[in-house]
């Protein structure tokens, strides 16, 4: 009754901002994202008779603020009469962050709950399980670049390259490690309700999906970029105009940002995309690696630099 799997967070080209149904945590708009490879959460859960109460230790400390949507996620995949779970998460880089740490989490928690229980479900359930628990979660079960489509009942997952097929490389530059300001799910709900914005994000959603679609399936690295680039200020400025203004960003995100502009300027293949906090990740061809790395690292105010390239979807895990 006890499994242990390992999930990597995913980052966005294409953003998930607005849910068309809070209950079922469904997406108002489609999106499509890069799964990472050395960022990741192993997470163990072990349903023990014993147990009279679920308890979950994140990063050695124990954790009743996320307990919660765990159990929630637990009762979704074991079922409600199950046994109590001990579970425990450990990630290798900052949690609550802006850097999906509860898309790795959520992914890795299915997986390992699923084998816990010798469960038989197909990547497609677990991903509409993990969705459940966190919208983002049901891209990292996927590997490489994923689309995640929205539909009404449900949602629908695809690979549209694997990561051997576009080895790109992604430099976050981590510009403050501390807790986002409002979680993801209110900022949301707070856009919609009030962001002027919000209605047009949502209508033209489905024209960046499609250039983004394009330029992965001809490896356009430059066309990428752009829509990347696009999707992702378009998405902060339904943000910005919400009441209250939801802020993710600090001066060293700019900073980065004119960082990476001047890369771009002198023919640095490299883009940027940012989430629900202040990180800036830089998505680059292999070969301007230590360009952007250079670069980012020499930016006011950048705090610590993490290098990835992109990996494989969630799976059970039998140890390093
Ligand atoms: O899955 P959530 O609820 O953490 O929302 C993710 C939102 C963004 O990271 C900003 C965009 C995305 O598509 O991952």
């Amino acid at each position: 009754m006890r499994a242990i799997a390992r999930a990597q967070p995913n980052i966005a080209l294409i953003k998930y901002w607005g849910k068309s149904d809070t209950r079922r945590n469904l997406p108002a708009v489609g999106s499509i994202s890069i799964t990472l490879a050395d960022l990741h959460t192993t997470m163990s859960v072990e349903l023990e008779p014993a147990l009279q109460q679920d308890v979950l230790t994140v990063n050695g400390q124990a954790n009743s603020e996320l307990l919660p949507r765990v159990t929630t996620c637990l009762d979704a995949v074991a079922g409600e009469q199950r046994h109590c779970a001990r579970v425990t998460s450990e990630a290798n880089f900052p949690i609550g962050a802006g850097l999906a740490s509860s898309a790795s989490a959520f992914a890795a928690l299915v997986v390992a709950t699923d084998a816990a229980i010798d469960g038989d479900r197909d990547r497609a359930q677990l991903a509409g399980l993990a969705g459940a628990a966190s919208g983002s979660a049901a891209r990292s079960l996927y590997g490489g670049f994923v689309e995640l489509s929205k539909s009404d009942e449900d949602i629908e997952l695809q690979c549209l390259r694997t990561a051997a097929d576009w080895p790109l490389q992604v430099v976050v530059a981590v510009n403050a490690a501390t807790p986002k300001p409002i979680g993801s799910t209110e900022a949301m709900e707070l856009s919609r309700k009030t962001s002027p914005f919000y209605g047009r994000w949502v209508e033209q959603q489905d024209v960046d999906l499609a250039s983004a679609r394009a330029a992965i399936a001809a490896r356009d690295f430059g066309a990428l970029g752009a829509v990347a680039e696009h999707n992702c200020l378009k998405m902060h400025s339904v943000m910005w105009a919400s009441r209250p203004p939801v802020v993710y960003w600090n001066s060293a995100t700019l900073a980065c940002m004119q960082t990476v502009r001047e890369l771009q300027q002198d023919g640095v293949a490299v883009f940027f995309t940012i989430d629900a906090g202040p990180q800036l990740k830089a998505v680059c061809e292999p070969a301007a690696t230590d360009d952007v790395r250079a670069a980012l690292s020499a930016t006011d105010g950048v705090e610590k630099i993490l290098m990835t390239g992109l990996g494989d979807g969630a799976t059970e895990f039998a140890g390093d």
